[in-house]
């Protein structure tokens, strides 16, 4: 007897022991290092049999490799078994309810000013308008000269103007020109409205923004009246606002109608009884409008004695407000999630 052998049968004894108590992957590595690994006791044991008597070595080295296959299929069983008690694990802890309700994913909104100008368009699309748009960097002449405001009328004080390229390129102060350019391209009878930004070298304040939204109408046809003109307006209020709102028509002055005219409606909010968004006086106004200027049609081709037209010009802002007595316009874009959020 070397006494190796029994060294090696305690070895393999605690080993198996030790093994047992191995309950997770990190602890059966430590296990493994300290008896399998490359200064391990197994390792050890071997390194010492070079110091054993010759005849003595075969029969050691045999029993050592016999206890380290031992150890070695112990350790290969405890690990297999330890990653299926890990995998269950991880089953269990995935382990999705089928049963609990979804959670909601916010998906986003459309913006309450498109909200409104889809309505709009839509009404007017239902009374056979056809939507178009025009640019918003436009040309001096379009946005005042073809619209019977030459350079030295005092009406441009109406329109405080950012110019791209002074004196020529500016960016639209409303979507009027677009009455010209429609008139030019196409011919009567034209029903059209015109959606899009404006610009205004403004200061900001709670009903004023330098940037915001028209939707102009044109209708241009042999014997156009301001009964046809108004009849279209109240059809629009009506399907805006509720059936039975009641609207006002009074003269106003737009260098481009004769005659011109605006129109209110009786206030959503306290429907005409007066509130804080009527300022007390049971109206509001909406819109500019008029049949459109001889002149104007002369401007563009056309023979102000064979056809005539209307026009109006419209702020969804402005009706967005009314609708939902919003008494900031500078809300609207403002970027704060909190409004915006509101309306979806
Ligand atoms: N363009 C005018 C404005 O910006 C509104 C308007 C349009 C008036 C069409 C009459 C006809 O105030």
């Amino acid at each position: 007897m070397t006494g190796i052998d029994s060294k090696l049968k305690v070895l393999v004894d605690n080993g198996l022991k030790d093994l047992n108590h191995c309950s997770d992957e990190q602890a059966a590595e430590t296990w493994h290092a300290k008896y399998l690994g490359r200064s391990g006791a197994i390792a050890d044991l071997m390194r010492s049999i070079g110091q054993l008597d010759r005849e003595d070595r075969p029969s050691a080295g045999q029993a050592a490799n016999e206890a380290k296959a031992t150890l070695e299929a112990a350790y290969l069983d405890r690990r297999g078994r330890l990653d299926e008690s890990s995998l269950a694990r991880r089953i269990e802890a995935d382990r999705v309810d089928v049963t609990m309700p979804g959670r909601r994913l916010h998906d986003g909104g459309l913006h309450p000013i498109t909200l409104t100008l889809r309505r709009i368009l839509e009404i007017f699309r239902d009374m056979g308008f056809q939507v178009t748009e025009g640019p918003e960097v436009e040309l001096d002449w379009y946005n005042f000269e073809a619209l019977n405001i030459p350079a030295e009328h005092p009406a441009r004080d109406m329109w405080d103007t950012f110019y791209v390229q002074p004196p020529s390129v500016l960016l639209r102060t409303h979507t009027s020109p677009n009455q010209a350019r429609v008139m030019q391209r196409s011919k009567p009878p034209i029903r059209i409205v015109v959606p899009g930004r404006c610009y205004r070298y403004e200061a900001q304040d709670a009903s004023h923004e330098w940037m915001f939204y028209q939707v102009e109408g044109l209708a241009v046809d042999a014997g156009l009246t301001m009964a046809d003109l108004k009849g279209v307006l109240v059809a629009f209020a009506q399907r805006m606002f509720w059936p039975e709102v009641q609207c006002r028509f009074r003269c106003d002055y737009f260098p481009f109608v004769e005659p011109g005219m605006e129109m209110s409606v009786q206030c959503p909010i306290c429907r005409g009884s007066g509130c804080r968004v009527c300022k007390m006086s049971g109206w509001i106004e909406l819109l500019g409008a008029g049949m459109v200027h001889p002149q104007v049609l002369r401007n563009v081709g056309y023979d102000p004695d064979a056809v005539n037209g209307f026009a109006f010009g419209m702020g969804p802002e402005r009706i967005t407000m009314v609708k939902h007595a919003i008494d900031d316009i500078r809300l609207f874009y403002g970027n704060d999630l909190r409004f915006l959020k509101q309306f979806n």
